[in-house]
């Protein structure tokens, strides 16, 4: 009887079977990680070299990964339409063709004077709000809009692990602390799924456990941003994890998800110093 075919996930070797006992969010973490180093990363340096020869088993991690995502009948949606995009260059690269990437022929175009000063104006207007928060609704379309931005920022290995609670009335704040006041504002407590990391071992202490508060901070900068550009402030709140774990108890979130910082954000009842850094050249150690 021949042998039945196994796949490196992690480092872990599954049967089709095995993976068709992982939870949802575990399957999609890895068949994100999967398309990610399994084909994203060496397609370029692949199809820009091209040896006009066929590559077996390129990709065929992740593509047994989504064939059991379809079976299962999980959706198509966004992040998984990235992922056949991936899947159709890496299945041609198994037949010795060279895919057509039109992405390679498009260079960033640099920005206008007057984009540049947008963009200036964004990164170094946002400021820190600590002067309380007016009695404003803070509408469901504008949180819509930071919690967008949010999702724009880079995560790694495309994991996409970030996940959002939005705190709005004053009792669900009192659940989380704050070294500021919160009132009137919402708070959006920024979170890691622990799954997707776990599934591939990036969690291990010699991997990057790390990126998943690095992509919590990516996220919440970039929610930082927009708050400013929509007229609200924003204001970090860090917070020790042990305090996070009572947030998780009274909110009743799941073990797998870990509270990584919260973000206060309103409009703003009183203007606030913008504070300073050190010079450029006391932070570059060497150039
Ligand atoms: C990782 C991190 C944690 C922070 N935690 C807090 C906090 O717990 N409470 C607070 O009032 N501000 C917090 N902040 C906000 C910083 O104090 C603030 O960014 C800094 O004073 C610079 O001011 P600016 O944001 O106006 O440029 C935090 C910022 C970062 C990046």
């Amino acid at each position: 009887m021949a042998e039945e075919s196994t796949y490196n996930i992690g480092g872990i070797q599954y049967t089709k079977d095995d993976i068709r006992k992982l939870d949802e969010v575990s399957l999609r973490g890895a068949l994100h990680e999967r398309t990610h180093h399994g084909i994203e990363v060496p397609v370029y340096p692949l199809v820009l070299n091209w040896k006009n020869e066929a590559v077996p088993g390129f990709g065929i991690t992740a593509q047994v990964l989504y064939d059991i995502w379809k079976e299962k009948g999980y959706p198509d949606d966004e992040d998984i339409l990235w992922v056949k995009r991936y899947l159709d260059y890496a299945a041609q690269i198994r037949e010795g063709v060279r895919p057509e990437i039109p992405e390679l022929d498009e260079f960033p175009v640099p920005f206008t004077e007057e984009e540049l000063k947008v963009v200036h104006k964004l990164i170094w207007g946002r400021r820190t709000s600590r002067g309380g928060w007016a009695k404003k609704e803070v509408g469901d379309d504008l949180i819509e809009k930071i919690l967008e931005a949010g999702r724009a920022a880079p995560v790694g290995c495309n994991l996409d692990e970030v996940r959002f609670v939005i705190l709005k009335t004053e009792e669900e704040k009192k659940l989380i602390r704050s070294d500021v006041p919160v009132d009137n504002g919402v708070i959006i407590v920024i979170c890691y799924d622990t799954r997707p990391s776990h599934i591939v071992r990036q969690d291990l202490p010699d991997r990057v456990p790390h990126n998943r508060g690095f992509d919590c901070a990516a996220a919440g900068d970039h929610m930082g941003l927009m708050a400013q550009a929509l007229g609200l402030t924003s204001v970090w709140l860090s917070d020790s994890p042990g305090n996070g774990k009572k947030f998780k108890e009274a909110w009743g979130l799941p073990d797998e998800l870990e509270v990584a910082m919260h973000l206060g954000i309103g409009w703003p009842a009183a203007g606030s110093i913008k504070s300073a850094r050190v010079p450029l050249d006391y932070m570059i150690i060497r150039k």
